[in-house]
């Protein structure tokens, strides 16, 4: 998870024109011709359209789109190995497009370390010397460059294949050696080009499991670009999503399917399993009304539930933490029989969760007496908000799965 949002790098209306008549292509551009126009009038292909965009520090960062979307045009204006044709990218606050060619050898070789698809291992060179290269390049001392190598396999689980040639190696390992590569540079971020699409399915899981294990101990910010949206939702802290050269839509996997940005988003999200992705959070509604045992009694539990025209109140104790709901039925009979306290008619077997819970994780909670899910919070217990059954139910008709549509309209009666 993001732990700040500190700007690493700035991307500020980019664009990235391939040919010889850029100028001409970018004119097009600017006054709105297509992609396909421009390539047709000019023979210039556009990579990026007017880009603009911000990677926060220790978050991973995806980059989705189809081939041709524009994914490794932008990752490679980000260390300049595309230079731009206009626009600006800044690293840590500092324009690196103004910059002149030293201080950006620099900025690639101890700033951003990139990994590629095909890995980019050397095949004559042993798994300690692939993995030790940027440093070699760098200049570091063989000592110096060994130790962080090895460091660095270790941390990709590759300790004791240091003698190794890459032949020997699947490709998997390789990927993990390239892998290596780029964290024995420590540098702030890093630059990934589909690093595990190349791998199978299997292999690319245990990657992708591999990298947020590593994630969590390293904490770098990372650009991951790939074409795969499981693999998008389940790495990135945020995505965003290109078109032609053009950013769709950035937000949260969660964001992005509840409110998808564009036509294009929609049918690229369509297949997801939503019930995996939204929480808790995003269905809630919040500051529901809320009746404190140890003050509030029958009389004032009647008045809130008229004002608010509901059958029912969360309730909260002096700490106020969540304890259960109370009923108008009940607080009418306990109004009845001249009590003074709420105490008897408050139902504490009721179902609350936390706000990360997902559709999934709360469906089974469903059940006959129509309670919403209280969201509590993890540390106290206060209540954030109620998520209905009815909002459970659309979402859960959205995914049209029909088990579980059954499932609650049995539990509903409905
Ligand atoms: N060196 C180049 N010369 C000319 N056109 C290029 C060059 N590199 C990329 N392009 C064009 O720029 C556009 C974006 O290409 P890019 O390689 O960035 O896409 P991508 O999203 O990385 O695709 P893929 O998923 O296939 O890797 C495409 O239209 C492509 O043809
Ligand atoms: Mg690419």
């Amino acid at each position: 998870m993001i732990e700040s949002n500190s700007v690493k790098l700035r991307v500020e209306d980019l664009t990235l024109i391939f040919g010889k008549r850029k100028k001409e292509a970018l004119e097009m551009l600017m006054q709105g011709a297509s992609k396909a126009k421009i390539l047709e009038q000019t023979k210039c292909a556009v990579g990026i359209n007017r880009a603009s965009f911000e990677v926060y520090e220790g978050e991973i960062f995806v980059v989705m789109g189809l081939s041709g979307s524009g994914k490794s045009s932008l990752i490679r204006c980000l260390n300049r190995l595309n230079e731009p044709t206009s626009g600006k990218v800044f690293f840590k606050g500092e324009d690196i497009t103004g910059e002149s060619n030293n201080e950006l050898l620099h900025t690639r070789r101890f700033e951003m370390s990139m990994v590629f698809q095909k890995f980019g291992l050397l095949p004559h060179k042993t798994i300690l010397e692939n993995a030790a290269f940027g440093l070699e390049i760098r200049g570091d001392d063989k000592i110096e460059r060994e130790k962080k190598a090895l460091d660095a396999l270790e941390t990709v689980g590759l300790k004791g294949y240091e003698d190794l040639y890459p032949s020997a190696m699947s490709g998997g390992m390789q990927q993990r050696v390239g892998l290596a590569r780029a964290l024995a540079n420590d540098t702030e971020v890093l630059l990934m080009d589909e690093a595990f699409s190349a791998l199978d399915p299997l292999i690319k899981s245990d990657m992708q499991d591999e990298l947020l294990q590593i994630q969590k101990k390293v904490q770098k910010t990372i650009v991951f670009i790939t074409h795969d949206l499981d693999e998008a939702i389940k790495l990135g802290d945020r995505i965003m999503i290109m078109k032609d050269g053009i950013i769709e839509q950035i937000g949260t996997a969660e964001e992005i399917l509840t409110n998808p940005a564009s036509d294009y988003v929609s049918a690229f999200v369509e297949k997801v399993d939503r019930k995996t992705i939204i929480t808790a959070e995003s269905l809630m509604f919040t500051k529901p009304s809320i009746l404190r045992l140890d003050k509030d009694g029958p009389m004032r539990a009647i008045r809130k539930m008229r004002e608010q025209g509901v059958k029912f109140l969360p309730v909260e104790d002096e700490q106020r933490a969540f304890v259960g709901y109370v009923w108008l039925r009940d607080v009418l009979d306990l109004a009845d029989n001249k009590e003074k306290s709420l105490d008897k008619a408050l139902k504490t077997e009721v179902p609350s969760v936390y706000k990360e819970y997902t559709v999934e994780e709360m469906l089974p909670l469903i059940s006959g007496n129509n309670y919403p899910l209280a969201v509590v919070e993890k540390d106290n217990g206060r209540l954030l908000g109620l998520v209905t059954q009815t909002s459970l139910i659309i979402e859960a008709t959205r995914f049209g799965d029909e088990e579980v549509k059954h499932l609650i309209r049995k539990a509903n009666d409905i």
